[in-house]
């Protein structure tokens, strides 16, 4: 008799072991499947991206005007008729309209500044995500010579890329204006002196105060990455960062610097070198700590696919054309100095359809027109020269 007890009474034993590991098991499992971000982040409404000149900008304007609209949000938009919030002036919070009504209640900043933190904080909410984009400062430097050539002195006097940088003193003057287009141009756009003397604390200092307020920094060589990494620190759609490159040069417009000279830029701007390498690898690594890179290039294809999707859904040639070929004239781009591309768009699009179509291609200035009529029903209507 006393055996059986035993018996069963080990038997018992076992059963709520396994019933404790079952349930145990169970809970563990949930746990680590509420920990995946995605499932638990909240999109993030509050954005500041400083846009940088020649980097890919305009597209990541096109990102954040469509990101406004689609969550009603409040852009802060540049005063009056102006394109630009002040610059090449050190950025003011006179330059957004409304800022006093309005001040501290904006989600969204992106047009062209000089960035000037203590203003800018002025007018953007406490919470505000901060990003930027910096580009290889040899690329970036050709792309400015071609769209600045007419507007940036230095440019003007010289007969092509690699004449400007065979004695790029000759043809810079540093008081002149609109020369900060010809040297360290990103780092005046972060509100720097672009004429600094280099100097290894100094760059130091300046890379500090940049991680401190800058929350990402993405890197324009790696455009696909980015918006990736940018989707996942704000905890947006896929759908919310695909695009279509915006204020794209037609390829003939592209000067070749010769091997030499692309070194020489490293020297002549030196302090975007510096830039662009401590961010560059700040980048990678954040990419590293928030994904692994087999799950960076599954997106990237996935973003790409979706490009394509609609890519031919929406658009007649099925990329980007030269601006003479733009049949609506609305959505012809302005030209800068050089030749910028476009888009058609199919005509039998449902609105719908046509609506998301028609915000993912209209240029910059058209838009920015838009989006502040509808913002501003009651002032005086603003047009795009
Ligand atoms: C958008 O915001 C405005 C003002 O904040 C509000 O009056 C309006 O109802 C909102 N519209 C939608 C569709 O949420
Ligand atoms: C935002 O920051 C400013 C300056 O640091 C501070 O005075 C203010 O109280 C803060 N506002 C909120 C809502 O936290
Ligand atoms: C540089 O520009 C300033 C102001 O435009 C001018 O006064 C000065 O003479 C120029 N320097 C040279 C070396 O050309
Ligand atoms: C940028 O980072 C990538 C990845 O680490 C690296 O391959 C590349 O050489 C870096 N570029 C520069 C200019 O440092
Ligand atoms: C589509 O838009 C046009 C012009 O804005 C309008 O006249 C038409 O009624 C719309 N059609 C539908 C089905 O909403």
């Amino acid at each position: 008799m006393k055996g059986i007890c035993r018996f069963f009474q080990r038997f018992l034993h076992l059963i709520l072991w396994l019933a404790g590991l079952t349930l145990i098991g169970y809970f563990q499992y949930y746990a680590t499947e509420d920990i995946k971000p995605s499932k638990i982040c909240q999109p993030i409404t509050e954005v500041m991206f400083l846009k940088t000149h020649k980097t890919g900008s305009s597209t990541i304007l096109n990102i954040l005007y469509r990101f406004t609209e689609k969550h009603n949000l409040t852009m802060a938009l540049p005063y009056g008729n102006e394109p630009h919030l002040g610059y090449p002036d050190s950025f003011h919070i006179s330059y957004v309209e409304e800022f006093k009504t309005l001040g501290k209640k904006f989600n969204i900043m992106g047009n062209h500044l000089r960035f000037n933190w203590q203003q800018v904080r002025r007018i953007m909410p406490n919470n505000t995500f901060y990003f930027s984009i910096l580009r290889h400062p040899a690329l970036l430097l050709e792309s400015s010579y071609v769209y600045f050539k007419n507007y940036a002195p230095a440019f003007r006097k010289s007969k092509d890329i690699n004449d400007f940088l065979s004695s790029p003193w000759s043809y810079y003057n540093m008081t002149e204006k609109n020369n900060m287009h010809a040297k360290n141009n990103m780092w005046f756009d972060f509100g720097y002196n672009n004429n600094a003397e280099y100097d290894e604390s100094y760059i130091q200092f300046v890379l500090n105060n940049i991680e401190e307020i800058f929350h990402l920094i993405l890197i324009a060589d790696f455009f696909d990455e980015s918006m990736i990494l940018l989707k996942d620190f704000l905890c947006w759609d896929l759908d919310d960062v695909i695009y279509f490159k915006m204020n794209a040069r037609s390829q003939q417009t592209i000067q070749t610097l010769n091997p030499e000279n692309k070194e020489k830029v490293k020297e002549w701007c030196a302090l975007d070198w510096e830039l662009y390498k401590h961010f560059n690898k700040s980048f990678w690594m954040k990419i590293q700590e928030r994904m692994d890179l087999k799950t960076l290039y599954k997106e990237v294809e996935l973003l790409q696919k979706r490009q394509n999707e609609l890519m031919e859904t929406c658009l007649l040639e099925e990329t980007a054309i030269e601006n003479h070929q733009i049949k609506d004239k609305n959505m012809k781009p302005f030209q800068g100095n050089t030749h910028i591309m476009g888009y058609n768009l199919k005509e039998d699009l449902d609105n719908k359809t046509l609506n998301i179509c028609k915000k993912m291609t209209m240029p910059e200035l058209q838009y920015t027109a838009h989006l502040y009529n509808s913002q501003f029903p009651f002032k005086k209507k603003k047009i795009f020269k």
